[in-house]
């Protein structure tokens, strides 16, 4: 990211739980950990939201609430360490492609990032395949990481989840998920 000059990822995949969340929230822990850095981690899965749930918190606001102008973002956000803060959604928003697009939207990340000048705003959205706003916001972000789950994602939809977000932005990298732990083979690389 800092060799290309980039602070904005989202994350998504092809299909529901393939550990977009999980891999979010691990990358903004991750980054807590180096204090020179700061990440901000946007939950805008706003179908399916689970930031909140998987950190176990119950934020009295929403980032909803944010984008649409009820609640200021300094108020919603909430701080995960010195330097990380993450910014949820309590409840689905059935149809949230205009919020999403919305030119509010885009300001409100613009000024966040010009404001706080954070190293990684990483974004948690929807399987780009099944979700027309997360398409339209790729646009906006540097780059995307691409979860795959072993064993369910087929090859044809991490292609074309690789060639739809191509066409957009960026493809940071696709990380294979899910991988089966195979017992023996650990055993027989550290056998003595
Ligand atoms: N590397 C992994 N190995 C095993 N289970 C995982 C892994 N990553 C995520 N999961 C599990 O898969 C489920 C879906 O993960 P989640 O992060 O919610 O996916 P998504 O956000 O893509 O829908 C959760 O129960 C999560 O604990
Ligand atoms: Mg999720």
């Amino acid at each position: 990211m800092r060799a290309n000059g980039w602070t904005r990822i989202a994350v998504t995949s092809a299909t529901p739980g393939c550990g977009k969340t999980t891999a979010a929230c691990n990358l903004i822990a991750g980054l807590g950990r180096q204090p020179e850095l700061r990440g901000m981690l946007f939950d805008l899965d706003l179908r399916r939201p689970s930031v909140a749930k998987l950190l176990h918190s119950n934020p009295k606001s929403s980032l909803a609430d944010v984008l649409s102008g009820e609640v200021e973002f300094e108020e919603q956000a909430l701080r995960l360490h010195e330097n990380t803060c993450i910014s949820m959604t309590t409840e689905p928003v059935p149809d949230p492609s205009k919020l999403v697009l919305s030119s509010r939207t885009a300001d409100l990340f613009d000024r966040i990032h010009d404001q706080y000048r954070p190293h990684l705003m990483l974004f948690d959205t929807p399987p780009v395949l099944l979700s027309d706003e997360t398409r339209g916001f790729l646009k906006t972000v540097d780059a995307v990481l691409i979860m795959a789950a072993a064993e369910t994602n087929t090859v044809s939809q991490i292609d074309e989840v690789e060639r739809e977000v191509a066409q957009y932005t960026n493809v940071a990298g696709i990380v294979l998920n899910k991988c089966r732990f195979m017992e023996d083979n650990y055993s027989y690389s550290y056998s003595y």
